[in-house]
């Protein structure tokens, strides 16, 4: 037991020595040192990216100007975040006019343009996805809500 418990404390200062002297470098040599190390993965802010953008179809098909505004507003904050990672007005060229377009419609409250610029901004999002090669992943319009737990019906 005694050997065992040993064994187990070398073998994590070991771990824990591979792993200092593997991100010791890597940090220092960090292009943008101001961002803060717990600062999301490109992937963590998609996975959100993905949330909002079902929930913006849901809420202008309902109608619900306010949410989508709102959605709308978090997804520009998750691309303000991917930007910090991609660098290179990346993501202005790929969904900077199609977002745009969405406001506009929303701010209308027209469902055609609505419509037709969410189209526009998820061929945007795919069309990074090739540019960055990810072609695979492929988004398209929502057929399902999957939050059942949220109301979609515009407050009187
Ligand atoms: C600036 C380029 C860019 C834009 C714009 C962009 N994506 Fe992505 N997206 C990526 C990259 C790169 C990855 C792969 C991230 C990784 O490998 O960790 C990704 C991954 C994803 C994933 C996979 C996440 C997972 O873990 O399964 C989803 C879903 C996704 N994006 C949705 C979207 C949606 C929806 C939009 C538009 C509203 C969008 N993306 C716009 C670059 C972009």
């Amino acid at each position: 037991m005694k050997f065992a418990f040993a064994a187990f404390t070398a073998s994590f200062c070991l771990v824990v020595l591979t792993a200092s002297a593997q991100n010791g470098p890597k940090q220092s040599a960090s292009p943008q040192p101001t961002r803060p190390t717990d600062f999301p993965g490109l992937g963590e802010i998609m996975t959100l990216q993905q949330l909002r953008h079902i929930k913006l179809w849901f809420a202008g098909r309902a109608g619900n100007w306010a949410l989508a505004e709102y959605e709308i507003g978090e997804l520009n904050e998750g691309f303000e975040d991917a930007d910090q990672l991609v660098g290179g007005g990346t993501v202005e060229k790929m969904v900077g006019a199609p977002i745009r377009e969405i406001q506009k419609a929303v701010d209308e409250k027209n469902s055609a343009a609505f419509t037709a610029a969410f189209d526009r901004l998820t061929a945007g999002c795919d069309s990074c996805h090739r540019a960055l090669g990810r072609p695979f992943i492929a988004i398209q319009r929502p057929t399902l809500l999957p939050y059942s737990d949220q109301s979609f019906t515009p407050m009187k």
